[in-house]
């Protein structure tokens, strides 16, 4: 990097620099105004690079980043003599920090041209065609979203582990990589009569590590990191190897970059025939690989189909994939099709929609839950991130403002990873001109005017006044809705309507609501106020443990409401239960006793129970005789689907199973005995076929259901 150091005011117009370039689409047709806005671009890249590679502090999508320096290179590929030699299209961009011995690799560590529609995938092939003259097959795997890494094995010996860096040059981090467990640091190369080779892949953290770690950290007090990748890349780069070994990093490895006989000749295209049949090595050879869910095809159509169909499920991956990876399979063809300064002809990454942009707060509202904690919601100027418009995102706690220092007014990174909830990752305070407002945390509750409480040790402030209206409607909402008393045609909407209209003030008022009013409200009709009298009636016969999980008892979510149920004939029996009998519960600490013991202790939470059971709502646990499971084709299964089913809903089928005596899970574990797998299964199958379940398709499943 030429220039190290920006200073703010510079920073600052070079922001507003880049937001006004990424309005831009075309290349001018002035040369003289194209040579202005290709000098413009330059800067504004470099200042990117200087961001990303340097401070590790990006304040842009990878998606804008690829918005200007396509503008660039277009601009440059119309008019060749413009481009300059120090133009960021000449280089490759390092992470190189001075902290690690540099290597080098064997091969170059190149990135992948990116690609973000079909016509896009469509005119690559083109390209590739022309090229070669004859037709090729395509290998389609996923793009993880992680820290590259380059593997050297000698004599099946791991002899170095290195990061991507320049490309030319990486860090050597080995001691880092041996800590990695699917990393083998044998691997029997020489069964294939491979002498040396290079292997590449992604050191990734799984979502639901991640998320872990990240409770962990909020238990700790701590602000979430914003994504797996920067908490994999961070942790590589550790420089105690100790450390490292305590994160729970995995290596996928996605290509055999390099692999050389006895005689020091290259085997890629020779003996080694396609990219699918290198990574089967890989795979067989211990690497956690892309393997199972790599597909090869003919024609580009069905590679995009396949691209599209990922899109749809990646959220069910377990880790953060960003795109899809096509590669031309044929080894052979490799050196025919060659590189770009930046990138191999014979690859290209398909990015899913961007999980990140850029967007400014316009106001910071503050709702309280049905607990009476107090969030602060930042509301956005609405942006397109990962395919959802995102308006508004939780800014958690007060201590999550002051960390970030956020204020209104800012300008700031929003991401939404896997299933995590979108996320503020960053104020960019560089663009700040000095008119964002600081926000005021409130000392009263914004509903009912209590003054809020903050206990000692608790990152939150609460509204401790159990009457207070938000209060009442939240836990309304909250005990009507799907996993509590499942009543349909009461939603949260309608809630918000009702409670406005004085039809509903308390929990128990939904089983006196007066129906012939409610027919008569706009968007009602006697259909539809039927239809809510029957869900209501049939949520009177609902389980106990929906019961106690409706009734929103601080920190009792379904599996504790389960396992409480189990404990009691009915529900008032916990009217005389004390602290330590909680506390005898598998589970169950101190806090959490507390907080049920107060609620059953609480006259009106004893006053609302009373009532429901008068107006007939179920407060018993069910009879042994009904408990027992139903006996049918399923009885001592334990069911796991994937992928898509033609018959009918997932819920459908899993209502099936559990009707024909069988049991239904989500993930597959030791205890499941079948998994159904419908179309486009996910990593279930992998991890099923790995532990030997038996697997059966939708035909057999429904055979066995005798449906058909
Ligand atoms: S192939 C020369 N395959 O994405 C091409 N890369 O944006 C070698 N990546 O630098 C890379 N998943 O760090 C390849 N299945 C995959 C990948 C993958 C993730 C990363 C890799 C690369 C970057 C490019």
């Amino acid at each position: 990097m030429q220039q190290t150091q920006y200073d703010e005011k510079t920073q600052k117009e070079l922001i507003d620099l880049t937001r006004k370039l990424l309005t831009l689409k075309n290349v001018p047709d002035d040369k003289s105004e194209a040579e202005k806005l290709a000098e413009q671009l330059r800067k504004v890249i470099k200042f990117h690079d200087w961001r990303y590679y340097i401070l590790n502090d990006p304040i842009i999508s990878d998606y804008e980043y690829d918005q200007l320096f396509k503008l660039l290179k277009r601009i440059e590929e119309k008019y060749p003599d413009l481009i300059t030699p120090d133009s960021p299209t000449q280089r490759v961009a390092s992470d190189i920090t001075k902290e690690f011995p540099e290597v080098e690799h064997l091969t170059p560590m190149l990135s992948l041209e990116n690609s973000y529609s079909p016509e896009d995938l469509r005119a690559w092939a083109r390209r590739i065609y022309e090229i070669v003259g004859q037709n090729v097959s395509f290998c389609v795997e996923p793009k993880y979203d992680g820290a590259g890494i380059a593997l050297v094995y000698e004599n099946d010996l791991l002899v170095r582990g290195a990061t991507r860096g320049d490309g030319i040059k990486g860090e050597d981090i080995t001691p880092n990589i041996k800590t990695i467990k699917t990393i083998p640091l044998k691997a029997e190369f020489s069964k294939k009569g491979i002498k040396r080779a290079e292997v590449r892949g992604e050191v990734v953290i799984s979502k639901e590590h991640f998320k872990k770690m990240n409770e962990e950290r909020e238990k700790a007090g701590l602000t979430p990191l914003a994504n797996p990748r920067n908490a994999a890349a961070g942790s590589l780069r550790l420089q105690d190897p100790k450390e490292v070994a305590k994160r729970p990093l995995v290596a996928v490895v996605y290509q055999l970059s390099y692999a050389e006989n006895e005689k020091g000749e290259s085997m890629l295209g020779t003996i080694i025939k396609t990219h699918y049949e290198a990574v089967g090595i890989l795979h067989e050879l211990g690497f956690f690989t892309p393997y199972p869910e790599m597909k090869v095809f003919d024609n580009i159509e069905d590679v995009i189909a396949y691209c599209q169909e990922w899109e749809r499920k990646r959220e069910e991956y377990p880790y953060e994939v960003d795109g899809m990876v096509i590669k031309v399979n044929e080894l052979y063809l490799y050196d025919k099709l060659g590189f770009t300064s930046h990138h191999p002809r014979w690859a290209i990454a398909y990015k899913f929609k961007a999980n990140q942009a850029t967007t400014i707060i316009k106001d910071v509202v503050f709702q309280v839950g049905r607990t009476g904690i107090v969030t602060p919601v930042a509301k956005l100027e609405p942006v397109q991130v990962g395919g959802v418009v995102v308006s508004s995102v939780s800014l958690f706690n007060e201590d999550f403002i002051r960390q970030k220092d956020i204020r209104i007014g800012d300008l700031v990174l929003v991401e939404r990873a896997g299933e995590v909830i979108p996320y503020i990752v960053k104020v960019i305070k560089e663009a700040r001109t000095g008119n964002e407002k600081p926000i005021e945390f409130p000392k009263t509750c914004p509903s009912c005017g209590s003054p809020l409480v903050k206990e000692p040790g608790e990152a939150f402030w609460r509204c401790i006044n159990a009457n207070c209206p938000a209060q009442v409607v939240e836990r309304i909402i909250h005990f009507a809705s799907r996993d509590a008393m499942d009543i349909e045609g009461l939603g949260e909407q309608t809630v918000r309507r009702f409670y406005k209209a004085g039809i509903l003030k308390t929990i128990p008022d939904i089983y006196r609501m007066d129906y012939e009013r409610i027919m008569r409200l706009p968007g009602f009709g006697p259909k539809s106020a039927q239809n809510l009298q029957k869900a209501v009636e049939e949520s009177k016969h609902r389980d106990l443990d929906r019961l106690i999980y409706a009734l929103g008892i601080p920190n009792v979510g379904k599996v504790t409401a389960k396992m409480l149920a189990q404990q009691v004939n009915d529900i008032f029996e916990f009217f005389d239960w004390k602290v330590e009998d909680y506390m005898k519960l598998p589970d169950i600490g101190p806090k959490v006793a507390k907080s049920i013991y107060d609620f059953f202790h609480n006259e009106s939470n004893r006053n609302m129970i009373k009532e429901l059971a008068e107006l007939g709502v179920n407060v018993k646990r069910l009879s042994q005789e009904e408990e027992k499971p139903k006996e049918g084709p399923f009885s001592g299964h334990v069911v796991v689907f994937t992928g898509e089913l033609d018959c009918c809903s997932r819920r459908q089928a899993s209502k099936l199973v559990e009707e024909l005596g069988g049991k239904v899970a989500n993930s597959v574990s030791r205890k499941v005995t079948l998994l159904v797998v419908g179309k486009n299964p996910g990593s279930k199958l992998r991890k099923a076929q790995q532990l030997g379940i038996k697997t059966i398709d939708e035909q057999e499943f429904l055979n066995m259901a005798g449906k058909k």
